[in-house]
Formats: structure tokens, C-alpha cells, sequence
């Protein structure tokens, strides 16, 4: 297992969730359709590609990032090119033949903000096409269709477009999950790192979503991230004793394979300079893991392009006060809300906001907010907060 910082794990590299598959396999196989979520980088995008690389019998899944998107057209372009790429069909040819022979025939000649424009002449709107699409897909196959960041196209749309246009493009999801035949041959996943629903709940389309099983990925449990950290240090031939696995374990605290990763990589850096390992060490590592700005930045720029102008000076002015305290309670908090103009429940949607998208949260005390991630703390309360 190598040590990948940054991109989808895949194949040898991914770190096995069992748990996680098991449960959305659960779900397939019970006709739902699903809403993985968990905040970035606690690992959706590598548990995607792994129901890719190893699909059970008489599934075909694929994989389709809509995050840049920007309106309902581009949406669709993204899911029927994909559809339409030449790997997808030729993998198609031994899994299911009849299907591979229709769809290798059907041309696209345009997709445009009203449908699809076939070879054929035959114009139709984006969910008659999609149909169209999967109607020649054997009885006794499903497809797996996976949408990464869905919610981010969804707030695309609602920004750059307009807000009917994101209620449109949920509905026609929704319609076409009702439909009974087009569900026996489609399951949609919908992934995402920021909460679709409080995005969908800002245009008041909450009832377009309900139907949809929710799965949420959460960090490694503590018995799991010991192994993933002992797997990570004997493929780079470094030993480690068990007291500085666990200062190391205690230190992350928030136990994504992503900051263990990226804690063994630079804590690898100091060891082949130095070659020793103790605390001191793993210290250093981590302070030297703030300097990666490309890995904590979007943490910030994301609260500022999603939020509007009072929503996020007092989102950051929070989240600076938790990083210098390392817990802050919900009377203060109320105080920063009201130097920004907000009112109690606005200010509520915010902490839910910074909760769900995996900031903060109130486990110890519900009155007491802190950050999840020490690490996320650090860099915060260094780069942002002073
Ligand atoms: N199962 C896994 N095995 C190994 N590394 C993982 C795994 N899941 C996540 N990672 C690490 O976390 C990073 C982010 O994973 P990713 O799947 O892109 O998360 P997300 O899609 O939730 O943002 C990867 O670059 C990798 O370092
Ligand atoms: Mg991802």
C-alpha cells in the first residue's frame, strides 16, 4: 500500500472500509437510492471507485464528478457523456451484450438546455433521453450510477443559473427514481462533501430529496486506524512502537485515513533525514503539515464562495474564536451572531452548516462547540484566525 495524499485511493492503495461497502451494497440490493455523505476527504470518492473496481455480479457502476457544472444542461452533459465514452461501452460488451449493441449505436448530437438531440433526428427532454438511454439494458442487470458533488452542482445551478432550474433538475431525479421499471434498472448514488440537504432546503425543495436513503461515512473507529497506521509504516520500513501509535492516534483525534496519511508522510520526511521517531518527531510532522496550504485552503474558501456576506464573517468569526479557545459555547456564539446581523435561527443554520460539512461539532456538551479535527485547529487558528 502506497502512501496517496490527495487523490482517490484505488486498488492496492485503497484501505479497506467494509463496513461502508456493506452498507451501501445493503442498500443497493434493496432498491434504494442513496445520499453518501461525509464531509471531504473523509474518503467517499475512494469508497465510489472501489464499488467501481469491484462491482458484484450483474452490476454495472460508473462513476461521474459533476462538481463543475454550472448549470442543468451541464449536469446532463456530464452523466450522458459518460454514459456515451467509449471505455464505459466497450466494458459494456462482455457484461451485457444486448445492451452494449443499442448504446454503441446511439449518437448524441447535442445536449442543450431544453433535451438531447439524437443522431436520429429525435428530440427529447433530459429524462425522456435518459430513458431512451438504459431502456435496452437487460432485465437482470442494474446500473450503478454515481454522482460525486451533487450538491455542489445543485448550488452551481441555484447561483450561476437560477434556483428553478436546480428544483427542476431534483425533480426530474426524483420522478425518475419513482419510476418503478426505471428503478429495477438504476440506482443512483449521490455523493457529496457539503450537505445537500441544507442546500436543497434553501430553495424550499427538501420534498424532492426525501425518498432518498441516507449513508454517512464516517472516520476510521480507533482499532481500524491503528492497523491502517501500522499497514502505512511497515510499507514505508519504519517502526514505530505502540506508545507513539497512540500519541500519534490521540494527536489526529478526527481518524480519517487523510490526516494519518498525510502525518506519515511528512513524519517519513523527518525520519530519513534524521532517523528517529518518538514525539518530538510527530510534532514537528504535524506542524510541518500546516505549510501544505492546498490541503486545508479550500476548508476556508469554500465557507466564502457557499456563504452569504453576515453568514460567513460569522461562520469564520466562530470558527476563529473555537480555534483560540479550542471550545466555545453556544452564548457566545449567539453574541458573534448578533455583531453580524443574524438572528438566532440563521445563526442555527450556519452551526448546522459548519457541523454537517464537518467543522465542528457539540458531542462532549451540546452547548460547547469544538473543532473535529485538531489538525484543521491548528492550521485555522495559523492561517485564518490570526
Ligand atoms: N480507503 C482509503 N484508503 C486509503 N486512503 C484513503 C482511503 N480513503 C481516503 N483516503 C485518503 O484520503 C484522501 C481523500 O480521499 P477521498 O476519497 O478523495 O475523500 P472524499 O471524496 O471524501 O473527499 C485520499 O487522498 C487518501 O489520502
Ligand atoms: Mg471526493
Amino acid at each position: 500500500m502506497k502512501n496517496i495524499v490527495g487523490q482517490a485511493a484505488r486498488s492496492a492503495n485503497f484501505w479497506d472500509r467494509p463496513y461502508e461497502l456493506e452498507d451501501i451494497w445493503e442498500a443497493i440490493d434493496n432498491g434504494s437510492h442513496i445520499l453518501l455523505c461525509a464531509p471531504r476527504r473523509v474518503g467517499k470518492t475512494s469508497i465510489m471507485y472501489k464499488i467501481v473496481d469491484e462491482p458484484k455480479a450483474n452490476y454495472i457502476p460508473i462513476y461521474i464528478d459533476t462538481e463543475s457544472a454550472d448549470s442543468e444542461a451541464e449536469f446532463w452533459s456530464k452523466v450522458f457523456n459518460a454514459l456515451m465514452e467509449e471505455d464505459f461501452i466497450a466494458s459494456l460488451k462482455t457484461k451485457t451484450k444486448n445492451f452494449w449493441d443499442k448504446i454503441k449505436s446511439i449518437k448524441i448530437a447535442s445536449i442543450t438546455m431544453d433535451g438531447v438531440e439524437f443522431g436520429d433526428g429525435k428530440m427529447l427532454d433530459h429524462k425522456q433521453a435518459f430513458h431512451r438511454l438504459i431502456k435496452d439494458l437487460d432485465h437482470d442487470k442494474k446500473l450503478i450510477i454515481m454522482i460525486d458533488e451533487f450538491a455542489q452542482t445543485i448550488e452551481n445551478i441555484i447561483k450561476y443559473e437560477e434556483p428553478k432550474n436546480a428544483i427542476s433538475l431534483l425533480k426530474a431525479h426524483r420522478e425518475l427514481r419513482q419510476d418503478q421499471k426505471f428503478s429495477q434498472k438504476v440506482t443512483f448514488i449521490y455523493a457529496g462533501s457539503i450537505g445537500l440537504e441544507s442546500v436543497v432546503s434553501k430553495i424550499d425543495a427538501i420534498k424532492h430529496i426525501n425518498d432518498l436513503n441516507n449513508i454517512k461515512v464516517p472516520p476510521l473507529t480507533p482499532p481500524e486506524a491503528e492497523k491502517f497506521t501500522i499497514a502505512l509504516f511497515q510499507s514505508a520500513e519504519i517502526k514505530i512502537n505502540q506508545t507513539d501509535i497512540d500519541y500519534l492516534l490521540t494527536t489526529i483525534h478526527w481518524l480519517i485515513p487523510f490526516y494519518i496519511q498525510l502525518i506519515t508522510q511528512e513524519i517519513k520526511k523527518i525520519y530519513r533525514r534524521e532517523q528517529k521517531l518518538d514525539q518530538t518527531v510527530i510534532d514537528q510532522a504535524i506542524h510541518n503539515a500546516l505549510d501544505n496550504r492546498n490541503h486545508f485552503e479550500s476548508w476556508q474558501s469554500k465557507l466564502k464562495t457557499a456563504l452569504g456576506k453576515n453568514e460567513y464573517l460569522f461562520s469564520k468569526e466562530v470558527l476563529n474564536a473555537i480555534s483560540n479557545q479550542k471550545e466555545t459555547n453556544l452564548l457566545d456564539i449567539m453574541n458573534i451572531a448578533s455583531k453580524h446581523n443574524l438572528d438566532g435561527n440563521e445563526a442555527k443554520d450556519c452551526l448546522h452548516s459548519l457541523i454537517y460539512d464537518g467543522y465542528i461539532n457539540n458531542n462532549d456538551n451540546n452547548k460547547t462547540y469544538q473543532f473535529n479535527s485538531p489538525i484543521l485547529r491548528m492550521w485555522w487558528n495559523k492561517n485564518v484566525a490570526n
